[in-house]
Order: structure tokens, then C-alpha cells, then sequence
């Protein structure tokens, strides 16, 4: 019989795009995949970003290991991949008995040798190695059929910023080569894929050769199918005027920005090693906006980094109602082991962080609230993706990312329709719909 395999992911959007390129590869080494827990082997793609990874990971592997107790069956071989296997290595297998394999993500192409290895009576199994031929090259086709997709182009980061634990996990700064990508690209769009998502820790910093984000934009955005592009985490440091053009030329380039500022106070920036002040992030926000006037901005905040004053986090919150973002995710800070902020002696009391966070995530609920209601009366497309809770509802995304809700009985997913927005919540808006302009294709 063919073992089966689940995956279970947590963390960002790079992880999700990992999880679905080691079950494509799992896949075509002959194993099946199955949803649940059942399955014989289950690969736990573990986030690191913030606190209590660890202690989730470890939780969720005593669960496994007593759900198979409870049900009389043998264990199903664990493997532990993403950030927390990179950080912490060997040391998982020393801290519980239930874990069999440990694979970083730079190394998870090996994931089926290494499960074969496992299943001839290899025991301990950590690959942490980080190899100069990148682990795609070595991964199958991309198979996913899907009208959004995700594809990293970049991975690792060189910025060093004192509370991130990224350059450590993920590595150095890489770029793959422009032709891979697009081979890529191309493979998703055959899937059916309208949209594409270009992924990286530092997606802006990409580069191959001459070739700089612009171009890569604009060879993606020229593929037969693709209708959307968006990309995904830009670092205000590796904003190039080319990459504001783009937004200004490239009709395929949706009007969104993800562009995390993290602290709105100089001398906060400062400490974080961003390597840019406030004034300068505020410019490249007036830049992108000359050029495209209706972007959706959003950005990143930690609140409660060592030694950030009551003033320092009145920047911040004057920044985000300067900026008016259309939404934004704000987090506690909290100390890793390994990067220099955790070293600091003056950190911060929960009860202040969580203070802090709250005036912030209202702050920022209103301000999101603010954009979709500027947005009702207009007239989109929207990119419909899954069902929503009723009968005939369906959720999509808009130009903007805002989630938008259409109810009809004819829409499935993969359908790109035009809609009057009708009615905005926080969280998303209504759409009347006009016209089905594409049925959906994959
Ligand atoms: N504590 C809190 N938030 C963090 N982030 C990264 N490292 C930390 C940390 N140590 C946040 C940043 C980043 C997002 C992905 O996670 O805001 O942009
Ligand atoms: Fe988490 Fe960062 Fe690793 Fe993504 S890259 S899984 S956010 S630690």
C-alpha cells in the first residue's frame, strides 16, 4: 500500500507556498496525500517569527503521538521543517521522542530521500544544510491548479534588523534566475492561475544580472493568462524608481502595497537597524501615490521594542493616521534568542505592550475602516476564490486585496467578475455583481 502524507503549515506566506512544492514532491515520489492525521507521515512546517513556536510545535506533537495511542495505531513518523527546525535543530529530537526527522527549509527538496532513509531504519534524521545548488532546481513541476498562486523569486535577507530571527532561519539574500521563474510563472498559468503572487523575505531586493524588480514585474505581468500580479514583503531600504514605475505603467500590477514601516519614531528605527528614518519612509510613500494615487498601503508595526519611550509609540501612531493605511499588522515585541534586541536590558513590561497594541489595532481598524468606505460607489473586478458562509455567497479579492463578498448562484471559483461595491465593513465589503467577464478556466 502507498503511504500516505499530510502537511500542516503555520506561519507566513513563503511556508504556504513551501508546503505545497514538498507536497508536490512528496507527491511525485509516490506517497498520497491525505488531509488529516491519519496519514503515516505528517510534516509539521514550523514559523519561528514569534514567541511560542516551540512550545506549539511541541504541542502539536504530543497530540499527534496521543491520537495514535487513543486509536491503537503506530505513531505516524513526524518531520519537522520550516524556521523552527532551523533554529533549533537537533535539539528537537532531544526534546521529544515523537519527532523523526528535522529539515530546514532551504534543505526540504531532500524530503523524500529522507524519508526513505528514515524508512530503511536511519534514525535522527537533521539536514539544516543551507547548499549553494538551491533546493529548486532539484523540485518536480510545479502541478498546483489554482486562479491564485503564490511564487517566491527571492529568499533570505541580509538586513539584519536587531529583533528578526530571519536572516538566521532563512539565510542570505537569493534571488533565483529570471528564466526559471517565468518557466514557472508560466506552469501556474497553464493551471489556471489569473493571479500570481511573487514571494520573498525581501521581494524588492530581487535581481538577476542587469535585471532589477521592474523587469521581473513586467515579464510576469506579460505572460498569456496572467491578469494580476502582486507581490510580497518589500523592504523600504530596496525601493528603486523602477519599481514605483511599474506601478504607474504595468496594468497587471495590482494597486497594492505591502510596506512595512514597523515604528514610526527615529530613534526607534534607529535601534531596529532599519536603515531608514521616518521622513524617508514617508517620501516613498508620497512617491508611489504621485504615481498611483488610488494604492492600497499596508505595512508591519512591533510595538514595545526595547526601550521605546510613550512618545516613541506616539510616533507610531501618528505615522499610521499620517499614512492612512488600508490595513496593517501590529505585534507585540518579542525577544529571540540570537538576535541583539533580545539581549537589551530595558525591555518592556506585558502590560505595556499589550496596551500599546491595543491603541494601535484601533488606530489601524479605523483607518481600514475609513479606506472601504472610501471605496464603496466603485466599480472592480474582483477574483472570486472560495465560498462564502451562505448559500450562493462567494469571496473574492478586489484590485485593492480588500475581500469582497458577491452573492449569486451562477459563480465559481476562478470566476473573474465586475462588481459595484455596495456596502464596507473592517473587514471586507459587498459587491453587486454586473457582469461575469471570465468563467473560471482551471
Ligand atoms: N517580535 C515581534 N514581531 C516581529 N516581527 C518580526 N520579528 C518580530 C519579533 N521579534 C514582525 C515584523 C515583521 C513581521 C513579519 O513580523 O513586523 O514585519
Ligand atoms: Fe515565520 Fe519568517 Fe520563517 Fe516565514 S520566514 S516561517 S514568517 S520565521
Amino acid at each position: 500500500m502507498t503511504r500516505s502524507f499530510a502537511i500542516k503549515s503555520f506561519g507566513c506566506q513563503m511556508n504556504v507556498y513551501d508546503a505545497e512544492r514538498m507536497g508536490e514532491a512528496l507527491a511525485a515520489s509516490g506517497l498520497s496525500e491525505s488531509g488529516d492525521d491519519k496519514a503515516d507521515i505528517i510534516v509539521l512546517n514550523t514559523c519561528h517569527i514569534r514567541e511560542k513556536a516551540a512550545e506549539k510545535l511541541y504541542h502539536e506533537v504530543g497530540r499527534i503521538a496521543a491520537r495514535a495511542r487513543e486509536e491503537g495505531r503506530p505513531k505516524p513518523v513526524v518531520a519537522v521543517t520550516g524556521c523552527v527546525a532551523q533554529a533549533e535543530g537537533a535539539e528537537i529530537l532531544k526534546r521529544t521522542g515523537s519527532v523523526d526527522l528535522v529539515v530546514g527549509p532551504q534543505a526540504y527538496h531532500r524530503l523524500p530521500e529522507l524519508l526513505e532513509a528514515q524508512a530503511a531504519g536511519v534514525r535522527d534524521i537533521v539536514d539544516l544544510d543551507m547548499p549553494a545548488v538551491p533546493k529548486f532546481e532539484h523540485l518536480p513541476e510545479r502541478r498546483r491548479r489554482a486562479p491564485s498562486a503564490f511564487l517566491t523569486v527571492q529568499e533570505g535577507c541580509d538586513k539584519f534588523c536587531a529583533f528578526c530571527v530571519v536572516p538566521y532561519t532563512r539565510g542570505a539574500e537569493a534571488s533565483r534566475p529570471l528564466s526559471a521563474i517565468l518557466a514557472e510563472a508560466e506552469k501556474l498559468a497553464d493551471g489556471g492561475a489569473l493571479e500570481i503572487t511573487l514571494l520573498g523575505q525581501n521581494v524588492n531586493a530581487w535581481a538577476d544580472g542587469a535585471s532589477g524588480f521592474g523587469e521581473l514585474v513586467r515579464a510576469v505581468a506579460a505572460i498569456p493568462g496572467v491578469e494580476r500580479v502582486r507581490y510580497t514583503t518589500s523592504h523600504p531600504r530596496d525601493v528603486t524608481p523602477e519599481m514605483i514605475r511599474a506601478h504607474a505603467e504595468i496594468p497587471e500590477l495590482m494597486p497594492y502595497l505591502h510596506l512595512p514601516v514597523q515604528s514610526g519614531s527615529d530613534r526607534v528605527l534607529q535601534a531596529m537597524n532599519r536603515k531608514h528614518d521616518r521622513a524617508f519612509y514617508l517620501d516613498l510613500i508620497r512617491q508611489f501615490r504621485d504615481v498611483r494615487p488610488d494604492l492600497a498601503i499596508t505595512s508591519d508595526f512591533i510595538v514595545g521594542f526595547p526601550g521605546e519611550t510613550d512618545a516613541d509609540f506616539e510616533d507610531s501612531i501618528s505615522l499610521a493616521h499620517g499614512v492612512g493605511y488600508a490595513q496593517a499588522f501590529s505585534f507585540k515585541y518579542s525577544p529571540r534568542i540570537g538576535t541583539p534586541a533580545a539581549e537589551r536590558e530595558d525591555q518592556l513590561s506585558e502590560e505595556v505592550k499589550s496596551e500599546r497594541l491595543q491603541r494601535l489595532q484601533d488606530a489601524i481598524g479605523a483607518s481600514a475602516l475609513a479606506f472601504n468606505q472610501r471605496s464603496v460607489g466603485l466599480v472592480c473586478e474582483v477574483l472570486i476564490e472560495r465560498r462564502g458562509r451562505r448559500a450562493d455567497q462567494w469571496i473574492g479579492k478586489s484590485p485593492w486585496l480588500q475581500s469582497v463578498v458577491v452573492t449569486d448562484p451562477q459563480l465559481t471559483m476562478g470566476d473573474m467578475v465586475q462588481v459595484e461595491l455596495v456596502a464596507a465593513g473592517p473587514n471586507s465589503l459587498e459587491g453587486r455583481l454586473l457582469t461575469r467577464k471570465t468563467a473560471a478556466q482551471w
